[in-house]
């Protein structure tokens, strides 16, 4: 079973950390769980023009590629205005309606206000529910002041015990989500 995060930052570490602690969490909870991160940072992806696929450069074919051939996916992304940000819109803005269908899609946001913690479930949760993927119940948003100003680790422990409690739900209804396929 393979677990693909995405960090759709293209600025700073916070957003990379968090979806990397959710697939070290993962692995952590069942090890037989392969595990990738696409960091969007490492990329070059178009702007989506409502082209096919095949009209884009190799990095923005790399990363759809990848994604559809993942079992289930965590997305994260940086809180811009009050939303998602705008790298994390366009890549999907290249995916195909059915992208996550019978996939579990995880969410996690890093931002300066907890203002802004029902971005997950009224943006992005709704997107994601939009291209079919299963939206578990639980989510980690997670505020500047809970990472260490020096090093980007996440020094809240109750952060790290929600992140625990997303990999774990994930891999709990992607496992589900397989088995009902195979009957
Ligand atoms: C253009 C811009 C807009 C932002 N808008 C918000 C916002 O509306 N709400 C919020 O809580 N944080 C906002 N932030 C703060 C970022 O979400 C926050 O610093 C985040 O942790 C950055 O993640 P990164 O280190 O992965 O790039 C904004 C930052 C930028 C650069």
């Amino acid at each position: 079973m393979k677990l693909v995060g995405v960090s759709g930052t293209l600025a700073g570490e916070k957003t990379s950390v968090a979806v990397h602690s959710v697939l070290t969490a993962a692995r952590h909870h069942d090890p037989t769980v392969e595990t990738e991160l696409i960091d969007l940072r490492d990329f070059d992806i178009e702007f989506s023009a409502g082209l096919p696929l095949a009209a884009y450069n190799e990095d923005t074919r790399k990363v759809v590629r990848k994604i559809l051939s993942a079992d289930f996916l965590v997305f994260g992304t940086p809180i811009y205005q009050a939303s998602l940000s705008g790298a994390l819109k366009n890549l999907f803005d290249h995916l195909p309606e059915y992208a996550f269908r019978h996939k579990v899609t995880g969410m996690v946001a890093t931002g300066w206000t907890n203002k802004h913690f029902l971005v997950l479930e009224y943006h992005l949760g709704s997107i994601l529910s939009y291209f079919k993927g299963l939206v578990p119940t639980g989510n980690v948003f997670i505020q500047n002041h809970s990472f260490d100003t020096e090093t980007d680790e996440i020094t809240d422990k109750r952060i790290n015990e929600r992140i625990e409690k997303l990999a774990e739900e994930m891999i709990y209804l992607q496992r589900g989500i397989m088995n009902r396929n195979k009957s």
